[in-house]
C-alpha cells in the first residue's frame, strides 16, 4: 500500500521574524484565517496558529510562530526557535531598514536552529510599489548569497502567501 500509515501526522513549527511592522502577523492571519487588520498592533510575546496543509495527498500541520519584531516585546529567543524546522525571514520592500536588519536575524536564525532548518526570504508588501525602496533584483541577490528561498508577498492583496508558506513546509517535507 502507498503511503504512510493511517492516522500518521506530522506537525512542523515554523516561525516568522524579522523587523517590527513589516507584516508578520497579517502574513500568519492571512495565511490560517485568510483575514488583514489595516489597523494590527504591535505583537507582545509569542502567538502561533496551526494550519494543516495537504502536500502530496498527506496531512501537515503547520504550527506558525509569529513574535514582536521589537526587542522590548520579544518572548525568550531560545525558546521561541526551540524545535522549529523552517523560518520565513520578512522585510518590507518599502523600507530599507528592515532589508538591512536581514543578515541579523539570519545570525539569530543560525545562533539557535541547527543548519537544516528551511529558510525563505520574504519581501512583503510588494502591493506598495509605489513606494518601493529594496528592487526585487536585491532581494534575489541576496537570497542567492546566504542560500534561501525568495518571494515577493502582499499580505494586504493576498499575492503569494499561501506559496511562501507551502514552499518552506514542502521543503521540510
Ligand atoms: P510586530 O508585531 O511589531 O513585529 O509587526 P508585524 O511584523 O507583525 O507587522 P503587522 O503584521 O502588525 O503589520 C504592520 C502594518 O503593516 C499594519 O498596519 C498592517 O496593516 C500593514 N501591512 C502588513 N502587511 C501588509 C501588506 O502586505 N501591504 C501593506 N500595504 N500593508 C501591510
Ligand atoms: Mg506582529
Amino acid at each position: 500500500m502507498a503511503g504512510g500509515q493511517e492516522g500518521e501526522e506530522y506537525l512542523f513549527k515554523i516561525v516568522l521574524i524579522g523587523d517590527s511592522a513589516v507584516g508578520k502577523s497579517n502574513l500568519l492571519w492571512r495565511f490560517a484565517r485568510n483575514e488583514f487588520d489595516q489597523n494590527s498592533k504591535a505583537t507582545i510575546g509569542v502567538e502561533f496558529q496551526t494550519q494543516v496543509v495537504d502536500i502530496d495527498g498527506k496531512e501537515v500541520k503547520a504550527q506558525i510562530w509569529d513574535t514582536a519584531g521589537q526587542e522590548r516585546f520579544r518572548a525568550v529567543t531560545s525558546a521561541y526557535y526551540r524545535g522549529a524546522v523552517g523560518a520565513l525571514v520578512v522585510y518590507d520592500i518599502s523600507r530599507r531598514t528592515t532589508f538591512d536588519s536581514v543578515k541579523r536575524w539570519l545570525d539569530e536564525l543560525t545562533t539557535h536552529c541547527d543548519t537544516t532548518v528551511a529558510r525563505m526570504l520574504v519581501g512583503n508588501k510588494c502591493d506598495l510599489e509605489n513606494i518601493r525602496d529594496v528592487s526585487v533584483e536585491e532581494g534575489k541577490n541576496l537570497a542567492e548569497e546566504e542560500g534561501l528561498f525568495f518571494m515577493e508577498t502582499s499580505a494586504l492583496e493576498s499575492t503569494n502567501v499561501q506559496t511562501a508558506f507551502e514552499m518552506v513546509i514542502r521543503e521540510i517535507f
